[in-house]
């Protein structure tokens, strides 16, 4: 664990990208919880990047596991002399130690996909992290390939909700949920929010209140379309304080802004 810990206060910070300690230790807390209780599946992420959230998930997942990766990879040009967005991802992957399998990587756009791309990849899903597209369009097609993808007790993170440069984000969500029915929001935090299927609403909700790689943040009750939701709140001193101690070059103390 303290191999984790370290990964998610050192080395996330070394891949160009955006998930940030407070939402890695959340995914942290949700894939160990589903661990604890045999909910088994695989995981796919829309919306790579060069691999922050992506090799973070690599990390806790057990090696057997089958990790899905989804993105259009079309960033670079590597007659630039810079490395594509897909080598800068597979090389990351080779520095971190956490070797990509290139079969389980879908070049392309994920509004395109059908359930069974993944399915037939990975098996149902146990957590899937939506972070692609970020207009209505992506996040409805995004949403309805989760929905279509998820085991019973699937995760899905959307990125960007209640974003003020993404509002399409929040507007998506806020359809799926309404119209499916079947989901509910249970954790929310400055930058993400997490959905489950409502019979297992109660289960998650807890697995978050009793996280211990959370006791650090304010857990603030709140409602969103009807369920209850646990918004994890960093307070701006903490975070002010771990921007230093980066910046002073200790990360290796950053981990203690967090216990
Ligand atoms: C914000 S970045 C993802 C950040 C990453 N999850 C992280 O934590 O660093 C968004 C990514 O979504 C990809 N993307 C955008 N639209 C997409 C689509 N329709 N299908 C697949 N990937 C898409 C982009 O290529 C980009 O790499």
């Amino acid at each position: 664990m303290a191999s984790i810990r370290k990964f998610i206060f050192h080395d996330l910070r070394t891949i160009d990208g955006y998930i940030d300690p407070p939402d890695a230790l959340v995914f942290l807390s949700i894939l160990e919880s589903q661990r604890q209780r045999d909910l088994k599946g695989g995981i796919a992420e829309i919306g790579v990047f060069f691999g922050r959230s992506y090799f973070l998930i690599k990390k806790i997942a057990a090696p057997e596991e089958k990790v899905l990766a989804i993105d259009l990879f079309d960033l670079g040009n590597q007659s630039d002399g810079v490395p594509t967005q897909y080598q800068q991802f597979i090389d990351n992957g080779t520095r971190l130690g956490l070797t990509v399998d290139e079969d389980l990587v879908i070049v392309g756009d994920s509004t395109k996909l059908a359930a069974n791309d993944i399915v037939d990849k990975v098996g149902e899903l146990r957590f899937f992290s939506i972070d692609g597209g970020h207009m209505l369009s992506h996040v409805t097609a995004d949403s309805h390939l989760a929905e279509g993808s998820l085991a019973k007790h699937g995760v899905i993170a959307f990125d960007d909700t209640f974003n003020p440069a993404w509002p399409e984000v929040t507007v998506g969500v806020a359809d799926f949920l309404r119209e499916s029915q079947q989901y509910s929001a249970f954790c929310m935090t400055k930058y993400k929010t997490y959905v489950c299927r409502n019979e297992f609403h109660a289960d998650y909700l807890a697995a978050i209140a009793d996280a211990p790689h959370l006791q650090a943040f304010d857990h603030v009750e709140t409602e969103f379309l009807g369920a209850k939701v646990v918004r994890l709140h960093d307070p701006l001193p903490r975070r002010i304080l771990h921007e230093i101690v980066n910046r002073l070059g200790l990360s290796a103390f950053s981990e203690r802004v967090y216990r």
